[in-house]
């Protein structure tokens, strides 16, 4: 039998894949020392055979990726057949030395997973799937989009536009359209290596004017970008502006700003748990492990 642990961050999708596939849920207890180190205490007995390991690395990133190695580590010890499932992968922007000396993160990750025992991983709509390209195991990277386009579905919009922020985007927003059955545009954004500050350089969109829109982007970190593409768009005088997002980290006040910029609603899915996750993704890595 097939055994599913949970790690601390991704409680919920480990419980419901395990449901889902019939497997043996094993829970994790995990106790924070005050000087931060995390001990991991595994609730639950291993059954012969695979052992599937789900923890998202969301913030606090680094203590997550520790339980992440710690709890494949463990599972290595009782079978040779461990996968890992990240639904969030942090550190993934970090795929490339954009500027000299920079360290490329998804390298030394690549490296970590392989020597604790990891035999394949999968994750969610990974920021760009070069940074799979620096592990030396199975990777493979599944997307919520049709989860995501079914809650929408049941939104039931009229005349929606489906926008994406940047151009790096355009794929995910072309692929959501088409489920979605409506129009998408990609905006021209910039972002400052250094500052981080964020602009959009389009001209004028005509199309936007009196229309729903809905800005679908792999992740949400401080808002930037939602908050910059909002403002354009509703200068352009456009009707309602949902997100439609993958993972929503939300740092600090992000989803305050976001909604004075004018958004009516945030909908992520639950690679990270939170107020704005509606949409559950556990069927899709069910269907991904089968
Ligand atoms: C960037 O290319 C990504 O797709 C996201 O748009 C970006 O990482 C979001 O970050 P923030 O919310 O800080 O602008």
């Amino acid at each position: 039998m097939v055994s599913v642990i949970a790690g601390s961050s991704s409680e919920d999708i480990a419980k419901k894949l395990a449901k889902k596939i019939k497997a043996n849920l094993i829970k994790t207890e995990v106790k924070v020392f005050p000087d931060g180190e995390n001990k991991i205490t595994l609730k639950g007995k291993f059954s012969k055979g695979k052992i599937i390991v789900v923890q998202s690395i969301y913030p606090p990133v680094d203590s997550n990726l520790f339980q992440a190695l710690s709890l494949i580590s463990k599972a290595r010890e009782y079978s040779s057949e461990v996968l890992v499932v990240i639904p969030y992968l942090g550190y993934a922007r970090q795929d490339r030395e954009f500027l000299p000396g920079e360290i490329v993160s998804m390298k030394v990750l690549g490296n970590l997973f392989k020597g604790v025992g990891a035999s394949k991983i999968i994750v969610v709509d990974i920021h760009s799937k070069i940074g799979l390209k620096h592990f030396k195991i199975k990777s493979q990277n599944i997307t919520a989009i049709l989860d995501l386009v079914g809650y929408f579905k049941k939104l039931n919009l009229k005349n929606p536009l489906v926008i994406s922020p940047d151009q790096g985007g355009k794929q995910r927003a072309k692929e959501f359209a088409n489920q979605y059955k409506s129009d998408f545009i990609a905006l021209k954004k910039q972002r400052d290596r250094k500052t981080g500050k964020v602009q959009i350089k389009n001209d004028n969109l005509e199309e936007v004017r009196g229309r729903d829109l809905i800005l679908v982007d792999d992740m949400i970190s401080t808002g930037g970008s939602i908050v910059k593409a909002t403002e354009f768009l509703k200068k352009q005088k456009c009707k309602r502006v949902f997100v439609a997002c993958t993972h929503a980290l939300l740092i600090n006040d992000a989803e305050k700003k976001i909604r004075k910029a004018g958004v009516t609603k945030i909908i992520s899915a639950n690679t990270i748990p939170g107020k704005t996750s509606f949409v559950d993704i556990s069927n899709t890595i069910a269907k991904a492990i089968k």
